[in-house]
């Protein structure tokens, strides 16, 4: 079932997410459900508050790029970006590069706005699975940024908040007339 989106000003886009303590039938349907809305979306990414759940657990599809990271190890050992993908995760832990990088973002919950964000180039990330296990990943590029993103809105944090301090004044706006049109000006 394809699911509403939650629009930026919606408060659970704000809340730091609990974790998933038992995967049941309901979170096996949440995450089915959540992989139909990121395809039929377009998207790279769908964290489970921007369908409004509040909790850590998010889908993340980059597989339409072979090309968009230069490393990938899953559990220690060279992989295929393929052989991962969609990544569904709950409870992650993020390890980052001090090396930054910048790239282009957008979200599914901020309708009509792109912009430059600088964030670590590599991440290491460890994420549990539904069926329990745990896969540790270290890579870079959209893949690295993808996580990025979706993990930081199981802590309520959007990408809007991460933009340089100039571009976040000239980004004031345009947001004061997104929460209009959301109906939550
Ligand atoms: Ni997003």
């Amino acid at each position: 079932m394809i699911l509403d989106i939650v629009q930026y000003g919606h408060p659970v886009l704000r809340q730091k997410c609990r974790n998933v303590t038992e995967v049941d039938d309901q979170i096996v349907q949440l995450v089915a459900d959540m992989l139909e809305t990121m395809v039929d979306a377009n998207g790279v990414g769908l964290a489970a508050p921007q369908v409004g759940v509040d909790l850590r657990l998010a889908v993340i599809d980059v597989s339409h790029d072979p090309e968009c990271i230069s490393f990938l190890k899953v559990n220690g050992e060279d992989a295929d970006l393929e052989s991962i993908m969609p990544l569904v995760f709950i409870n992650p832990e993020l390890a980052y590069s001090e090396e930054k990088e910048s790239g282009t973002e957008g979200c599914l919950s901020i309708r009509g706005i792109r912009a430059e964000v600088r964030r670590p180039a590599a991440v290491r990330a460890t994420l549990p699975q539904l069926d329990g296990s745990v896969l540790e990943i270290e890579t870079d590029g959209l893949l690295a940024r993808a996580l990025q993103h979706e993990i930081d809105h199981l802590n309520g944090v959007l990408f809007v908040d991460r933009l340089a301090p100039v571009a976040k004044v000239s980004m004031k706006n345009r947001l004061k007339r997104l929460l209009g049109q959301n109906g939550q000006g």
